[in-house]
C-alpha cells in the first residue's frame, strides 16, 4: 500500500513538471516515458485479480457500479476543474522531506 502512495505522488510531481516544462525541456520525452511506464505498472497493481484494489472492494461487497459511476462523476468534476485553473500544486505527502518534495 506504501508503494501505491509513492507512486500516486511521483506521478503527481511528474506530471506538474512535464505542464511546467513543455517539450523543450531537456527530459521532457524521457519524463512522459518514464511516467507512462510508472502509470502503466500502477494500473497492473490496481487491476489484479485477487489483491488489486478493484478486487478487494468486490470482496468487501462494495456497489462496483455505483463506485464506477461515482469515480466517473469525480473525473467528470477534475477534468473541470483543470479546464478552468489548470493543475493544483501537487500535494505529495510521501515525498514532503526528499528533494523532490515542495520543501526542497
Ligand atoms: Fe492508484
Amino acid at each position: 500500500m506504501g508503494e501505491a502512495y509513492v507512486e500516486h505522488d511521483s506521478a503527481k510531481v511528474l506530471i506538474a513538471e512535464i505542464e511546467a516544462g513543455g517539450p523543450d525541456d531537456e527530459f521532457y520525452d524521457a519524463k512522459v516515458k518514464v511516467l507512462s511506464e510508472m502509470i502503466e505498472h500502477h494500473v497492473e497493481e490496481e487491476e489484479k485479480r485477487s489483491e488489486g484494489m478493484f478486487a478487494q472492494a468486490r470482496a468487501a461487497g462494495l456497489d462496483m457500479d455505483a463506485l464506477g459511476e461515482a469515480m466517473a462523476s469525480r473525473k467528470t468534476e477534475l477534468m473541470a476543474e483543470y479546464k478552468a485553473t489548470g493543475l493544483p500544486t501537487p500535494e505529495t505527502p510521501t515525498l514532503d522531506n526528499t528533494s523532490l518534495g515542495p520543501t526542497a
